[in-house]
């Protein structure tokens, strides 16, 4: 069988520009929020990324048309989307598939999809989406593997009041779609303020929708007979913007990162500016630089506006460079720090109790063969092997595909030497030793 795997030959700063694509977490929630429009929509900025192309394949197969019109734009055209089962393994691989299930709630008062998958960050309930569909009058069923939700007995979904019980992107999302046509008004308490949250709002705003206070915890949905196409274009992507901004600061390089939204990377920005980075911003650019040492600091992971725990892992890289003590703490997922591991075999100092990592540095990386646990582990492993000395290897790069586009021609350019190559792996062929 063959396997990709990423090779690293670290010690080189990062230099040049490089740009962002387009938001992966609003993309999906995009494309799934197009089935509400029973017309044809064509969406700019999409990444090249397998969620991307996971989603757009799961629309696909319940019946929508799909046209690729250039590398970032595709027309989606759902008049002829069934409601029904999806491809169970297809929805399996995104988490972001649960959207097909408020798109489709919305649209047609009932639907049928597989549990989702994605990262594995400890468990991931799906109950104030249940609760939201619940209090929008649909009837749901989990069973082992599949979900149903239907409205259909009652005479539609019906606008309805609900208090999220924490702050959740996912649900928030889904209530918002399901709630779109729904009879009445919605008004969603204690909302995710994510930018991505914004933009599926901004896109269901333009295809005629009636959402107010995004952005904010309150927003209000009120039900339209009807949605139709537009063209929108997706916003840059917030963490993929971080990732680079970290890993231009811990190689100690000097890069310009264009197509941003810098209000949106504010709280990294603040975070690398304590620790000695220098951090200029313009309209849709920042660029980062650093010559010095860095500080030692304290993060705390939150929902937005707070610091994203999508850059949780990429962080601690940088934090290990530190001189002393950093503290990390989770404060979104129960089990975020599955990669430390990895990170200890390239020679990091970390103790993990339970939401929070000790962090004592300064690390001086060194190279090993270590694996992308989940997306954004990988994109740690990656920061600390272009600092590494030495040749670093990533196993299970399917992790770091699911949501950075041609992140090797990205770093290339910006004088990385990393390359990604294609191996013959017969581990599961060899025979079992007695
Ligand atoms: N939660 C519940 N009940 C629910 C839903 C969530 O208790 O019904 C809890 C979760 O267990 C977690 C917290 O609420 O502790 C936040 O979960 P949220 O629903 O916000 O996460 P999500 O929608 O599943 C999205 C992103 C993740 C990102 C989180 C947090 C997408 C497709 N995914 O996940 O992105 O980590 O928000 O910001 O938007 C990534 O891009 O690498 C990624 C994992």
């Amino acid at each position: 069988m063959e396997k990709e795997k990423l090779v690293i030959n670290g010690g080189k700063p990062l230099t040049g520009e490089i740009e962002v694509s387009g938001m992966k977490n609003s993309a999906v929630a995009i494309i799934f929020g197009t089935i509400l429009t029973e017309d044809k929509c064509v969406i700019e900025n999409l990444p090249n990324i397998s969620d991307v192309t996971h989603s757009l394949a799961i629309l696909q197969s319940i019946g929508a048309k799909v046209k690729r019109i250039n590398k970032t734009t595709y027309e989606i055209d759902t008049r002829k989307i069934k409601p029904g089962a999806s491809p169970y393994d297809l929805v399996r691989k995104m988490r972001a598939s649960y959207y097909i299930l408020g798109a489709e709630l919305g649209r047609f008062g009932k639907a049928h999809a597989a549990y989702p998958g994605g990262c594995d960050f400890g468990t991931r309930p799906i109950d104030q989406h249940i609760k939201g569909f619940e209090a929008l009058g649909a009837k749901i069923d989990v069973e082992s593997a599949y979900i149903d939700a239907d409205a259909t007995a009652n005479g539609g979904l019906v606008g309805a009041n609900i208090y999220m019980d924490c702050v959740t992107v996912g649900a928030t999302i889904n209530i918002m779609l399901a709630a779109c046509k729904a009879n009445g008004t919605t008004v969603i308490d204690n909302a995710a303020r994510e930018p991505h949250v914004v933009d599926l709002a901004n896109f269901l705003n333009a295809s005629g929708a009636n959402i107010t206070g995004a952005g904010t915890d309150v927003i209000k949905i009120k039900g339209v007979q009807k949605l139709h196409g537009v063209n929108y274009a997706v916003i840059p992507d917030m963490i993929e913007a971080g990732t680079f901004m970290v890993a231009a600061a811990a190689t100690g390089g000097d890069l310009l990162i264009t197509n941003l939204i810098p209000k949106h990377v504010e709280s990294i920005s603040a975070k690398l500016i304590e620790m000695g980075v220098n951090v200029e911003e313009f309209d849709d650019s920042i660029r980062i630089s650093r010559s010095g040492p860095l500080n030692k600091i304290s993060v705390k992971t939150l929902p937005y506006p707070g610091f994203p725990t999508d850059m949780n892992p990429q962080m601690c890289v940088l934090m290990c460079l530190a001189d002393g003590v950093s503290m990390l703490s989770e404060g979104v997922w129960d089990n975020r720090f599955r990669y430390v591991e990895e990170l200890i075999l390239m020679g990091a100092d970390i103790k993990v109790d339970g939401k929070l990592a000790v962090i004592q540095g300064p690390t001086e990386f060194s190279a090993a063969p270590v694996k992308a646990v989940d997306l954004r582990a990988g994109a740690a492993m990656i920061i600390a092997g272009l600092v590494a000395s030495g040749k670093t290897e990533i196993e299970n790069i399917h992790h770091i595909q699911r949501g950075y586009e041609d992140i090797v021609g990205k770093l290339s350019g910006a004088g990385a030497d990393i390359k990604l190559v294609t191996v013959i792996d017969n581990t599961d062929a060899m025979p079992i030793a007695n």
